[in-house]
């Protein structure tokens, strides 16, 4: 059943997306079209994994020789990566990092006395396709506590590189989450840099909430 449900799973990943993320963004090619704002950079912050680790899949659910299931909420998170004019990057290495459903990274320097969960892979590198998707499985982080005044809302780090494109490091947020506006982070962009940096919920997909986040990259100076 478990095995069933791994293969059902994995194969949203290979089935690709259904183009409704591309047409999120709302780009036409014509001449005088106005251009995407980049995707706001955040700090790395000091969770960004320490120790390698062989299973880095797009199924964070699970980690490979492990027969358990992450603890918490699984969610589906998918979005395409532009450049400014929403031209698809294609084969862009997109580093993910996050911590668990109780906010616990799994890194040795992380205070939170939440318990690690060693079935949650919490750290994957995937790509984006030819048409610059990508899509990947996970558990809804835990908010955690950043000093004994800020809790950090839910939130997941990537890091994207891009063949010609800046490196850039940020962080999406989940949408209707109250944590968000008092966030000392989230709260410091501007009201349209906070909403390109909140994913939005697509539907379901097998009983998994799909959020969809787009990232628009800023080529480098020539
Ligand atoms: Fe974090």
């Amino acid at each position: 059943m478990d095995e069933m449900k791994k293969i059902s799973r994995r194969s949203v990943i290979q089935l690709g997306l259904a183009g409704t993320v591309l047409s999120m963004t709302g780009v036409t090619k014509s001449w005088g079209q106005s251009l995407l704002m980049p995707t706001p950079a955040e700090v790395e912050g000091p969770f960004y994994p320490v120790v390698d680790q062989v299973d880095k899949d797009a199924d964070m659910t699970r980690v490979a020789g492990r027969a358990g299931m992450a603890k918490g909420e699984a969610i589906i998170i998918e979005g395409a990566i532009t450049d400014i004019s929403g031209k698809p990057v294609a084969d862009a290495v997109i580093d993910i990092w996050q911590a668990n459903a109780a906010g616990r990274y799994n890194h040795p320097r992380d205070p939170n006395p939440a318990l690690h969960d060693p079935d949650f892979q919490g750290w994957a590198v995937i790509r984006s396709d030819a048409k610059g998707h990508y899509q990947f499985i996970t558990v809804k982080p835990g908010a955690y506590p950043a000093t004994k005044a800020w809790i950090r809302p839910p939130h997941i780090h990537f890091k994207i590189s891009g063949h010609g494109f800046q490196t850039l490091i940020t962080q999406m947020y989940f949408p209707h989450e109250p944590l968000n506006k008092a966030d000392l982070l989230l709260r410091s962009k501007s009201v349209k840099q906070q909403s390109a940096m909140i994913a939005s919920t697509e539907g379901k997909h097998e009983n998994l909430t799909v959020y969809a986040y787009n990232i628009v990259l800023t080529p480098v100076a020539r």
